[in-house]
């Protein structure tokens, strides 16, 4: 009698770096400061591939940390997969059919939008792929959803969420993954769009050392915005709210990527809230033309004026747009243009000016870490070469917000990655200092660390590292 088999064969899954390197000397040409001590740890998204398909959208790649740690001159390089439940169901599920920004409608973000509690067992540990921080005394990776997700500086381990001992929201919200530190108040500042039929932007402050959010202020809000980042001054918190916007309800009812329940809307224009630091009271909101951004670079006070320096795009077509829903090593040319405006905010008549700093597309912007808040005049980004039909992104650019002019950095055949200034310990000028980032090579499947002289702009070190870095998002530099 003739039977049959039914073999079920294992699903091929591959990532486009799957290799985890312990901490390993790296060379390095060239001469690296002798005061530098410490370890600058870079987050990023690595595309996967289960059976020849790859996860859709750029941004939900599955969350890689590289550290780079410095010690009397020498260097060594640790990269490692968080252990999220993302990278559970792609490598031991074989699936792709994880959470995520603009993933499979089915297992939409806010399935349960309308549940109110979530046990503690249940919390998941999000693919947390975009930067990371110094919370509660740990280090942190920082999604937009979600808790924080701890990991050891020196093997990069995952160590679990962080979870706050707190009354606000810990599920069904939307966070920022760029939380401002101060270090004269020792705080650290974050908001929460709460989602639900009442929907509210929520700003808290995270003393040192504690694991509490203390809320600053609650802000009603109809149909919240897609934001990324948000500014803050020495006396403000200032919210920009693009004309990016979704009704609360369609998380719910319909099964899209989260992303794709927002509706672009210009007529609304954008509008900056500023809150008071200290009291929590919306002091000002104020419009301005419609425009898009991730990045806000710097904001600060001027008598009675608020500068805000962003990096602005004319809509929100980035973040919908086939770019991200591709493999970006392979094409890392955006389709896209940026420029930096500066908005310039009276209070209290709520005027804006605003005028073009620099015109050439650049983005993951980064100024001296001690100036957030504060006048400032340096702003370094990664950016385009020359006004070509396609940007290719093998720039880096220290912009002299003062001046309106900028220094260029540029290698062929080479994408570096945000740079992020260090200043030196006996630093004078804003721009003593060096600036470092990650810069692949795609052709030669490399990746190198590269340390630039801040104030002149030229490279003083690089560091090969024995496997290929895809582009990434953000990272910090930490004196452990
Ligand atoms: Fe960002």
């Amino acid at each position: 009698m003739a039977s049959s088999t039914f073999t079920k064969t294992a699903p091929h899954v591959s990532a486009e770096l799957q290799e985890e390197l312990p901490k390993t000397p790296i060379q390095v040409k060239g001469t690296i400061p002798s005061w530098l001590s410490g370890t600058f740890v870079r987050n990023g998204p690595v595309t996967v591939t289960v059976d020849g398909k790859k996860n859709d959208h750029w941004f939900d790649g599955l969350a890689m940390l590289h550290a780079f740690t410095f010690d009397q001159e020498q260097v060594t390089y640790t990269n490692r997969f968080l252990r999220t439940q993302a990278y559970q169901t792609v490598f031991e599920e074989g699936s792709l059919h994880y959470l995520g920004f603009a993933v499979d409608p089915c297992k939409s973000l806010f399935k349960r939008l309308f549940t109110w509690f979530i046990p503690q067992s249940k919390l998941k540990i999000a693919n947390a792929n975009i930067n990371v921080a110094k919370l509660d005394e740990q280090l942190v990776a920082l999604y937009e959803v979600h808790l924080p997700v701890k990991f050891d500086p020196e093997t990069l381990e995952t160590l679990g969420v962080l979870d706050y001992q707190d009354e606000l929201p810990k599920e069904q919200c939307w966070t920022s993954a760029h939380p401002h530190y101060d270090a004269k108040r020792k705080e650290t500042i974050n908001y929460l769009i709460e989602f639900g039929r009442n929907s509210f932007y929520t700003f808290y402050r995270i003393a040192d050392g504690s694991n509490k959010r203390e809320p600053i202020t609650k802000i009603p809000v109809e149909e919240p915005s897609y934001m990324h980042s948000f500014a803050v001054t020495q006396n403000y918190l200032i919210l920009t709210t693009f004309p990016l916007v979704v009704r609360p309800i369609l998380l719910a009812l319909q099964w899209k990527p989260f992303i794709k329940n927002f509706k672009w809307e210009p007529e609304r224009g954008t509008e900056f809230i500023v809150i008071d630091r200290k009291s929590g009271k919306i002091i000002q909101r104020a419009k301005t033309k419609p425009f898009f951004a991730f990045h806000h670079i710097n904001a600060f006070e001027e008598g009675q004026t608020i500068h805000l320096d962003i990096v602005a795009y004319p809509d929100a077509e980035v973040i919908t747009s086939d770019f991200f829903y591709q493999n970006v090593v392979d094409k890392p040319n955006f389709p896209i243009r940026t420029a930096i405006e500066r908005f310039s905010l009276q209070l209290p008549a709520g005027t804006i000016r605003y005028e073009t700093l620099f015109e050439q597309t650049a983005e993951l912007p980064r100024v001296h870490p001690a100036l957030d808040g504060l006048p400032y005049r340096y702003a370094y980004l990664a950016g385009e070469d020359t006004l070509a039909p396609h940007v290719d992104f093998n720039s880096l650019y220290k912009v002299d917000t003062k001046t309106k002019t900028a220094k260029q950095w540029k290698a062929d055949e080479c994408h570096p990655g945000e740079p992020i200034f260090i200043a030196s310990p006996n630093a004078v000028e804003e721009d003593d200092g060096i600036v470092i980032t990650i810069v692949l090579e795609p052709k030669k499947k490399k990746s190198f660390l590269l340390m630039l002289d801040a104030k002149e702009w030229r490279e003083i070190a690089r560091a090969e590292v024995p496997l290929a870095i895809p582009l990434g998002l953000h990272g910090q530099f930490f004196n452990l």
